[in-house]
């Protein structure tokens, strides 16, 4: 390995001396005078060994390899002692030194000494490496699926997992944002420390002041004696602030100056308490609008938005639902000892076809029905509530087939728009997001064309009467077109309609197959 070493002396021959020795034997070495110099020069340009004399004035090399073990655990010090100082010897090494050389120095002992030092060097920079991609590779602890979409949450986890950033978990209720939250704490380097999980949507501001900030004794008539709050019990780890959309404005304000100060004042008391936690929210409000609607202080949704995380609702990740059921499936049936394998292709069909809005939630708790009802090996039509096995498609479809049907690129880009808001239940941060666009470029392709635009739309289209287009008004409803199953009149499965829901290859990355007519083979 071609290291970089750093040699520290306070007598500028001998540092010259070895610096040159050592260039010649093709390491590339630079040299300062004292133990600050070299702190300095570590601030700009990376060393992988320090060789360093011990008695300097300022700091000595003892100390040296103290302040070097704290700000950089990556170097190796070397250190030059004098004559019969195994005592001197014995300090480095306890000190943090990796190897000691006697003086009058011999050249080649210390680029011995250096080779060895480097050599250790690359083989624990190597081993770090590999631990790292072996993390990699370990699925986050029980976050399934293999969407696009969900593999971008998981991503982000692991970016921001080694950071203290304050984090926002946005998404619908169900889709998995206290799993997030607790995934993050456990990759942290906080995983051995508590993860304290508050409801801030249970309690009334005066309560939920007091169970986070603590209480001193007698601050309310309850108060036999005083309590440290969960920001401060939560020590080292993580707090995680959950529905922190519902938290009283009065509160608000407090968690703002919380956050800023890093110190809490317990209720009745003077003095503010320092606290080391993680602070990680969620919400499954569009905090933005909840902004725009004076509902939530603007300053505190900065505070807590460093890092936003959204948890995509199910419906935008349907080639995870059959994953996610066999998943659960398995789970259940290995918890219950039932003997339940898979799931038969109809039932499969059903399940994609459900737009699910409780989300994981509502699909773990229809795989603990299926399983618990199921008399087979595999869970049929039979075992899903009813609601699954009504449910009627409304993917959009557009038939080619009747001109009078046909539309304009603006009306179907208004239509889709409308499609993927309501995928995303209203969440307009998140539609903008998923379509690539800024939410006022939303709002805008949300507008109704102006009548002059809409009669100039329908004449592009000659084909077409102009009520076909006025039939999507603002009322109707949000998914726009038809409904596949209903009223394409020319049966939805055939070749001559296009499906433009995002969502609409039911079986991509599901790890099932599934043939035209919509009967998938088991799982
Ligand atoms: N990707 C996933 N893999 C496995 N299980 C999941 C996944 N996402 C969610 N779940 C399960 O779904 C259930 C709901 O998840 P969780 O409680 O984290 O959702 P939430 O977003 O916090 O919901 P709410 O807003 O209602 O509090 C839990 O039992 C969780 O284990
Ligand atoms: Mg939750």
């Amino acid at each position: 390995m071609n290291g970089t070493i750093l040699i520290v002396d306070d007598d500028d021959d001998t540092a010259v001396l070895l610096r040159d020795s050592l260039r010649k034997r093709g390491f590339d070495v630079d040299a300062v005078n004292s133990a600050q110099q070299c702190l300095e020069h570590l601030r700009t340009d990376p060393v992988d060994v320090v060789v360093t004399d011990v008695q300097m004035a300022g700091m000595s090399g003892i100390e040296l390899c103290q302040e070097l073990r704290q700000r950089h655990p990556d170097l190796l010090p070397l250190v030059l002692t004098g004559q019969g100082g195994l005592e001197t010897a014995i300090a480095a090494i306890r000190a943090g030194a990796y190897d000691f050389i006697t003086k009058p120095v011999k050249v080649d002992a210390l680029a011995i000494a250096v080779g060895r030092a480097l050599e250790h060097l690359s083989l624990k920079r190597e081993v770090k490496r590999l631990r790292s991609a072996a993390d990699r590779d370990i699925p986050i602890d029980g976050i399934a699926g293999n969407s696009p979409v969900i593999r971008e949450t998981v991503e982000m986890i692991r970016r921001v997992a080694d950071s203290d950033a304050t984090v926002l978990i946005t998404g619908e209720s169900g889709t998995g944002k206290e799993l997030v939250a607790r995934a993050l704490h456990n990759l942290s380097p906080r995983r051995d420390q508590p993860f304290v999980a508050v409801n801030c949507a249970a309690m009334p501001a005066p309560l939920l002041e007091s169970e986070l900030f603590g209480h001193v004794r007698g601050a309310f008539t309850d108060a036999k004696r005083s309590r440290a709050g969960l920001f401060v019990q939560a020590g080292a780890g993580t707090i995680f602030l959950d529905e922190i959309g519902e938290m009283p404005i009065e509160m608000q304000v407090k968690l703002l100056r919380v956050l800023q100060e890093r110190r809490v004042r317990p209720v009745g008391g003077d003095e503010e308490v320092p606290f080391e936690a993680r602070v990680v929210t969620a919400t499954n409000r569009d905090l933005e609008t909840e902004v725009d609607e004076k509902r939530f202080r603007e300053d505190l949704f900065y505070r807590i938005n460093v890092v936003a995380i959204p948890v995509p609702p199910l419906r935008a990740r349907a080639g995870d639902i059959l994953m996610l059921a066999q998943y659960f499936l398995k789970r259940i049936a290995g918890r219950t000892n039932k003997p339940v394998q898979g799931i038969s292709g109809p039932a499969a069909r059903m399940l994609m076809d459900y737009d699910w809005p409780g989300n994981v939630r509502e699909l773990e708790n229809c795989m603990e029905r299926a399983v618990a009802l199921c008399r087979l090996d595999e869970v049929t039509v039979d075992d899903l509530p009813a609601k699954v096995q009504e449910h009627q498609s409304s993917k959009i479809v557009i038939t080619t087939e009747s001109p009078g049907e046909l539309i304009t690129l603006d009306e179907m880009e208004r239509r889709y728009v409308r499609q993927v808001l309501h995928a995303v239940g209203g969440n307009k941060t998140h539609a903008a997001r998923i379509l690539g666009i800024d939410r006022r470029s939303l709002y805008r392709r949300l507008e109704e064309p102006r009548h002059d635009q809409r009669v100039a739309e329908s004449h592009a289209l000659t084909s077409r009467p102009p009520s076909s287009v006025a039939s999507s008004s603002p009322g109707a409803p949000a998914n726009g077109f038809s409904g596949s199953s209903s009223s394409t009149g020319s049966g939805s499965s055939t070749g001559s309609s296009s499906n433009v829901h995002p969502a609409s290859n039911p079986v991509s990355g599901a790890g099932a197959s599934t043939n035209h007519a919509g009967e998938a083979e088991p799982i």
